[in-house]
């Protein structure tokens, strides 16, 4: 009976997909918005652990339709893979959908992505996931994309191929990969339209059908605010926006209808990639937030970087995406602390500021803490807000505050009994 938008509000891997999973349960149509096969969210239920890339984290439930948006990349290789891996639990499947105005993400992305990123300096080198996204999204941007639809139409897409295939095989070229055929790509998108033909629609009649019909409608969002392209630590940022702004365009739905927008916030910080981390920390802290966390990345194994929270980018977060709430995930991560931190502001140079500034600022920005008690104990075995140990509730209520947004989730494990919603 609702549109509930869910977003990272920080550097991505916040728990996004447990939430959808969570909140799927009840859903009618769970809607990825942007992003490709870059996102590694993590659901763990009755079906299993399984860690999400392109497919939409309500698949677990055969009620809930799972649609892959107009604003999504997709690479039907690993989507097939995936859904193997969906399917050898016992789930059919058969309830994913995806736009006909997703873009496809084909072989030579993924190789430019990889050539691109190998090119550049320590420095420069954004860490991407290798997964072809910026190359794609540069295509779309292009107006010379291959999109799902075209895979329906060969005349149409011979044509398009036979415009674009030289100008990749030149980039190719110029980072010494072999040449791209025509033909190949021809057979790949035919395998593609065997293999997903009866699952790609025009999801505007299902998605105007169920938002008029009061049916309940989760918006599922990839990383987080700080690698948006345009709000994020620009140039490391991901190539869509996977900010609230973002859902609308992503999904075909008017700002209008969206009721709430969920900020999914992790108790403390992470960032997997390049770019700056005000908050990172070199210390024994940061390597024990790192191991408890289990800081890997779900999609490339790469250790997280980590910090204590910072509430200055949690505050623009809050901002930008105008949460109606926010989901405060891995509590339980801080229960052996002694004492934990917040970060409420930075100093660059002489200045002492609490607002995100510009990218070249943020390499010099040097984090400022306040200090909280730890609760020293196990959060676990909680199952209420009530119940969490007074410390954990006053560190969670200070975050509330410098965030801006009130908190209606609080996570205290994995699991989807872990998961505690407030009054
Ligand atoms: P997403 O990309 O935003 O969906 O997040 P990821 O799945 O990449 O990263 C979140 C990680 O933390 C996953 O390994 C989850 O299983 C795990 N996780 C989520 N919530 C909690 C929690 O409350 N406590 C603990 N300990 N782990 C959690
Ligand atoms: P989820 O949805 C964390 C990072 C990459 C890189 C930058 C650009 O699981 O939160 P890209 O492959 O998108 O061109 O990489 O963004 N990145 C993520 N970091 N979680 C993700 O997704 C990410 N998707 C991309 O590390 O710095
Ligand atoms: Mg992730």
């Amino acid at each position: 009976m609702s549109v509930t938008a869910i977003v990272g509000a920080q550097w991505g891997d916040e728990g996004k997909g447990r939430i959808v999973d969570y909140l799927a349960q009840n859903a009618d149509l769970v809607i990825r918005f942007q992003g490709g096969d870059n996102a590694g969210h993590t659901v763990i239920n009755s079906y299993g652990k399984f860690a999400l890339h392109i497919i939409p984290s309500g698949i677990f439930n055969p009620d809930t339709i799972c649609l892959v948006g107009a604003g999504t990349v997709v690479n039907f290789n690993t989507m097939k893979e995936e859904l193997e891996g969906v399917r050898a639990s016992g789930l059919s499947g058969d309830n994913l959908r995806i736009d006909k105005r997703a873009h496809l993400i084909m072989p030579y992305h993924c190789l430019l992505d990889g050539a691109e990123e190998q090119k550049k300096d320590a420095k420069w080198a954004i860490g991407t996931t290798k997964r072809g996204i910026g190359p794609v999204y540069a295509d779309k941007a292009a107006r010379i994309g291959i999109r799902a639809a075209d895979i329906f139409d060969p005349d149409r897409l011979r044509v398009r191929l036979e415009m674009l295939i030289p100008r990749k095989n030149r980039e190719l070229e110029f980072y010494d990969i072999p040449a791209i055929d025509i033909d190949e790509m021809m057979d790949l998108c035919a395998s593609w339209k065997e293999e997903f033909g009866d699952k790609i629609i025009d999801s505007l009649p299902l998605v105007r059908d169920a938002v008029l019909s009061d049916k309940t409608v989760i918006l599922e969002g990839q990383l987080g605010i700080m690698r948006d392209l345009d709000w994020g630590i620009y140039p490391y940022v991901t190539s869509s926006n996977p900010t609230a702004g973002g859902t609308c365009a992503g999904a075909g739905i008017s700002p209008r209808r969206i009721n709430n927008i969920y900020g999914i916030v992790k108790s403390y910080s992470t960032s997997v990639g390049g770019g700056p981390f005000p908050v990172e920390l070199f210390d024994e802290d940061g390597e024990k937030l790192r191991s408890i966390g289990m800081e890997f990345g779900a999609t490339t194994g790469r250790p997280r970087r980590c910090g204590w929270f910072d509430a200055v980018a949690a505050s623009f977060s809050c901002w930008i995406n105008g949460f109606t709430s926010i989901a405060v995930t891995k509590l339980d991560v801080l229960d052996t602390f002694e004492r934990i931190k917040i970060c409420k502001a930075y100093r660059v140079g002489d200045e002492i500021i609490d607002y995100v500034p510009e990218i070249s600022l943020q390499d010099i920005a040097e984090p400022i803490y306040e200090e909280w008690e730890g609760w020293q104990c196990d959060t676990t075995g909680v199952r209420s807000w009530d119940d969490l140990p007074e410390k954990a509730k006053a560190y969670l209520e200070r975050i509330e505050e410098l965030t801006g947004a009130p908190i209606g989730i609080v996570s205290v494990g994995p699991r989807r009994e872990q998961l505690l919603v407030r009054d």
